[in-house]
């Protein structure tokens, strides 16, 4: 499959551009400006509380901002529905995973499953299948028979299915046993080197620095830091303060 690499020119899929979300009176994002170009990698990093999560379900039209733009292939997204934003491109394994309990693997992919915005039909439920064979092996079971793992795969599995231009994954592997969250990473960079975009949130700052083009520190709320993994490397002072590492 074709890499598609972004060049630093390349106009960006996502901008978000003077974002602010409140959650009745609590101003939680203030002022957050970012772009992502199509195929290229970022790390949302933070400690809990500083509006990670926030800033995804904003994104995703989750919650309304109170004020700033959010547009994707330069067309505004505001007060668009979630799933109108989700058939755009945009892939979500939210933080808890979200999956129906009483649906079978199955019947989660099969319902999932869609050609992507642009047409791309990359990704099956077989493939999905193929890339975690666990998932294979259980895929008659209700979800609430999975594990843990299990069911983080199948999350993943079932946001691949769409054929996303930027997959969004949110703590995808809190909590899980090191083994399976090897697995979880290897996937993610598979997924990478298939030229889809994504937007990585985890503890792991090591396994997500090695993955991100670039790398964005939310403090209270605001972009503290943006740079690449090597900057982000050279700076321990930075990690100390605004990650807690
Ligand atoms: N549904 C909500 N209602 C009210 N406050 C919330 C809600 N969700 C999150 N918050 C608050 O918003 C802030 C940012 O939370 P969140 O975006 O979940 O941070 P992170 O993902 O970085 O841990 C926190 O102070 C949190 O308590
Ligand atoms: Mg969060």
């Amino acid at each position: 499959m074709a890499q598609t690499k972004s060049t630093p020119d390349a106009a960006p899929f996502l901008e978000v551009c003077g974002l602010h979300t409140h959650y009745g009176t609590s101003h939680v994002l203030r002022g957050i400006d970012m772009k992502i170009r199509l195929g290229e990698t970022i790390g949302l990093l933070g400690r809990n509380g500083m509006g990670k999560t926030t800033l995804l379900r904003s994104i995703l039209g989750l919650v309304v901002p109170s004020r700033g733009q959010i547009e994707i292939n330069g067309q505004s997204v505001k007060g668009v529905p979630p799933h109108l934003i989700a058939r755009k491109g945009i892939g979500y394994v939210p933080e808890g995973r979200g999956i129906f309990t009483k649906l079978s693997v199955y019947e989660h992919l099969e319902m999932a499953a869609r050609p992507g915005a642009r047409g791309q039909r990359d990704w099956t439920p077989e493939r999905v299948y193929a890339s975690f064979p666990r998932l294979a092996e259980r895929i008659n079971h209700n979800a609430n028979d999975l594990s843990g793992g299990e069911q983080q795969m199948l999350s993943i599995g079932r946001a691949l299915v769409t054929n996303p231009d930027l997959l969004i994954l949110d703590e995808a592997t809190e909590g899980l046993a090191p083994l399976i969250a090897k697995e979880i990473w290897s996937i993610i960079s598979v997924i990478r080197q298939n030229g889809i975009g994504v937007i990585v949130v985890d503890k792991n700052v090591s396994a997500v620095s090695k993955l991100a083009d670039r790398n964005l520190i939310l403090v209270k709320g605001s972009v503290a830091f943006e740079g690449g993994s090597d900057e982000l490397h050279a700076s321990p002072e930075i990690l100390r303060n605004f990650v807690g590492v």
